[in-house]
């Protein structure tokens, strides 16, 4: 079964009532290739609306959630609470998280598990920082974070991953084509062995990190990248010529 393939926007901490208010109507004017699946992922104060105002052909993720489902949590937002205002993704793990608000990866897996088996899909990230790609440990980091994922959930089909090598997120250096390739190559492999063929085969693997409307043909290209997760440019009209990289 071909994969369909995938672009997600993760507009991050940007964006104001009216910035947004134009990427949705700009998103819902535009001809988007229709085998694509694109997903849009505001910050959460600007969710709800957009959910609303936008297609529904579109989705819409939080850029996170708690694993918790109601309670004494300040500042969180459970899975509940995003189904309960029809919000069907959430982008979890995301390096920024990782680093800055040190999220580790058991927590990570947790919430995975959370939001998956209550319906809600999740954009799992995982990557390698500069001193790890340097240090000839890229495959071995993503193992590690892929292994911690396995250990907490069993039903792969609410996941897409995202390799986001953090030295490319919002720096300019993309990825080449070949080192994307070679690491997407390397998790489809990773589930093969440690998953099974069926996820390995089924399971969509994004590239992020600085693609834009110029380089996303080529990596689109590659039979191992899926999609893109998107940062800068999800926010600006170019968006619409990576969600149309395949046509
Ligand atoms: O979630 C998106 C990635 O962090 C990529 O961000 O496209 O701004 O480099 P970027």
């Amino acid at each position: 079964m071909a994969r369909t393939f995938f672009v997600g926007g993760n507009f991050k901490m940007n964006g104001s009532n009216s910035s947004i208010k134009e990427i949705v109507n700009n998103l819902n004017n535009a001809s988007l290739d229709p085998n694509t699946e694109v997903v849009v992922s505001p910050p959460s104060i600007f969710l709800q609306t957009v959910r609303e105002s936008l297609n529904k052909k579109i989705g819409v993720a939080a850029q996170n959630v708690f694993y918790k489902p109601n309670g004494a949590y300040t500042g969180e937002i459970s899975v509940e609470q995003l189904k309960d205002s029809n919000i069907d993704w959430a982008i979890l793990g995301h390096s920024e998280r990782r680093t800055i608000l040190k999220e580790s990866d058991e927590t990570v897996s947790l919430k995975t598990k959370v939001a998956t088996e209550a319906g809600v899909s999740v954009i799992w990230c995982c990557g390698e920082s500069l001193e790890e790609r340097e240090a000839g440990t890229t495959i071995e980091v993503v193992s590690k974070q892929l292994a911690s994922l396995k250990s907490h959930i069993s039903d792969w089909s609410r996941i897409v991953i995202a390799y986001e090598p953090i030295w490319a997120i919002g720096t300019g250096k993309v990825a080449t084509t070949s080192q994307a390739q070679e690491v997407h190559k390397a998790i489809r492999d990773w589930l093969a062995k440690n998953v099974s063929d069926k996820v390995a085969e089924e399971t969509r693997i994004l590239y992020g990190g600085s693609v834009n409307e110029k380089n996303c043909g080529e990596l689109a290209q590659q039979p191992d990248i899926d999609g893109f997760l998107v940062g800068g440019a999800s926010l600006k009209p170019a968006f619409v010529d990576i969600v149309n990289a395949k046509q």
